[in-house]
């Protein structure tokens, strides 16, 4: 796959800037074009308007110099009377005649007016001049040998252009700001599918694998849609069938297993008759198939996770009895610390599954650790965490996920006393029980050495007595709850 150009930006953000930069490049160029077309039909009335006045200016002199009036500053004077514009007198032999201090050189005027105008020829042009834009023409009075020079101010139109320049300006972040607004509200849109196909996702890696797309109403993402299903159907088909297959294993290994376990005890009864070393064949072989058996017990007992039919028997219970309960079955003498705070604080659990819990943890300290030295009770945050620490060797920082994998045994384990009896499913199973309670594990290192497990557990709301409200019969592995579950049907909606 190539790797994304843009990987920061989000999918959601590209879209948007696209539409931003659209609309900015869309009104600059309608906002460029429509100044420029505006600019010159104004530039060019004014323009005309400009020369109009010029020639009737230069005709009136024309008069008043051929009634006799001379060409004298009084006389040019009189004719712009009013107007903004300054005048200039160039006569032939003469030279120049100012009227308004400001245009009072020829340098004002630019050459190429100023000679086309004494050479004979009326011409106009736009100049810059007193720190503003005017326009300049000249007109040749032939009858007086003289050439007349006008320069108007072109105020007016330059704030006529400047006001269309302001519109066009703000029009421009208008329709910026409006595509950007727009673009932010289609690309949302657009992506809702893709948000939907990563929900399902999600909820598929989290175990439902009974969610599906809804292809109704959606032509364009039908086929998304129905092969993101038929993916799903056969994963779901592919797990239930390798769940099915390890639960068969395990049915089919535990009746001759049995049978092995009784020859086991027949042979184990008569145990002194035998030669020294067959008894110790015998203890071998005893020891393997125990662990044989506990093994296809856990990996049934795996499976049945696997396939969601193991069977949940909630009941609300109070943390401490429970705790106390779930140490004193498994046969240990060890300290249960529970504060007199959360004592009186409500669980609801499956009390066999809890067993098996305390029974895996506490059984791992015993082979690996020396025993367990106290279980305490905490309560954080609206859970109760179950502590159980040993004064062992400890797991390695680097080891602490993986003893939660299944069939992953530790390094510690291997010189333990009994190491050899593990299976390395303890803990998966543990791992399991735990998330259909919703809840959490982990282990930890302890200070003073050893290993601490943490068994983290929703409560229940204070007088609660709702199994509902843990949240139990929603989990999708719960199997067969005693309280149904709706199927999930549908997580996705395309
Ligand atoms: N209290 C402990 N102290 C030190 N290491 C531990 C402790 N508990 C577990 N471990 C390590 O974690 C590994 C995994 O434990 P887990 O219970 O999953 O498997 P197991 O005990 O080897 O086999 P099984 O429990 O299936 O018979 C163990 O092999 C051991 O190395
Ligand atoms: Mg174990």
């Amino acid at each position: 796959m190539r790797a994304p150009r843009h990987p920061r930006l989000g999918l959601r953000n590209r879209v948007t800037l696209s539409f931003a930069l659209g609309a900015f490049a869309l009104s600059s160029a309608l906002g460029a074009i429509t100044y420029f077309a505006a600019r010159s039909s104004i530039l060019h009335d004014e323009q005309s308007a400009i020369e109009s006045a010029a020639f009737a200016n230069a005709a009136s002199l024309r008069t008043s110099i051929s009634q006799g009036y001379g060409t004298e500053i009084s006389t040019i004077a009189s004719i712009d009377q009013g107007s903004q514009s300054q005048s200039a007198l160039y006569v032939s032999g003469q030279g120049w005649i100012f009227v308004h201090p400001t245009l009072h050189s020829p340098s004002a005027l630019p050459r190429s007016l100023r000679t086309m105008a004494i050479d004979g020829t009326a011409a106009v042009q736009i100049i810059r001049f007193d720190r503003s834009t005017r326009i300049a023409v000249g007109v040749p009075i032939r009858a007086a040998g003289a050439t007349y020079f006008e320069v108007f101010p072109l105020r007016p139109t330059a704030r006529t252009l400047q006001i269309i320049l302001a519109a066009l300006v703000a029009a421009g972040i208008v329709t910026t700001v409006a595509g950007t607004i727009l673009g932010r509200w289609a690309a949302g849109r657009a992506l809702r599918p893709l948000r939907d196909v990563s929900q399902a996702a999600l909820s598929i890696a989290s175990g439902r694998l009974d969610t599906r797309l809804e292809t109704a109403d959606v032509r364009d993402l039908a086929l998304l849609a129905s092969s993101f299903n038929r993916m799903v159907d056969r994963l779901q088909q592919r797990i239930e069938r390798d769940a099915r297959f390890t639960s068969d294993v395990s049915h089919e290994l535990r009746s001759p297993l049995t049978t092995l376990a009784a020859s086991l005890s027949v042979l184990e009864a008569r145990r002194e008759d035998l030669p020294e070393r067959s008894q110790k064949a015998l203890g071998l072989l005893a020891a393997e198939i125990r662990r044989f058996q506990r093994m296809v017990g856990d990996l049934l007992e795996i499976s049945r996770l696997d396939a969601g039919s193991a069977d949940f028997e909630t009941s609300v219970v109070e943390v401490g009895e429970l705790v106390r309960n779930a140490v004193a079955t498994t046969g240990g003498d060890v300290a249960v610390d529970v504060p007199p705070a959360t004592a009186g604080r409500f669980l609801a659990v499956d009390k066999r599954r809890f067993e098996r819990i305390m029974a895996n943890l506490l059984d791992n300290a015993r082979r690996y650790a020396g025993g367990a030295t106290r279980v305490t009770v905490v309560e954080h945050e609206g859970s109760v965490r179950v502590l159980v620490d040993d004064e062992g060797p400890g797991i390695p920082a680097s080891e602490r996920a993986r003893v939660f994998e299944r069939f992953a045994r530790g390094s510690a384990a291997a010189g333990s006393r009994g190491a050899g009896d593990g299976t390395g499913l303890g803990l998966a199973l543990v791992a399991e029980h735990v998330k259909l309670h919703r809840g959490r594990v982990w282990v930890e290192g302890r200070h003073e050495g050893g290993a601490r497990f943490v068994v983290e557990l929703p409560l229940l709301d204070e007088g609660g007595d709702d199994a509902d409200a843990t949240g139990l019969e929603s989990n999708p592995r719960a199997g067969r709850a005693r309280t149904t579950r709706p199927r999930t049907t549908g997580a996705g909606r395309l």
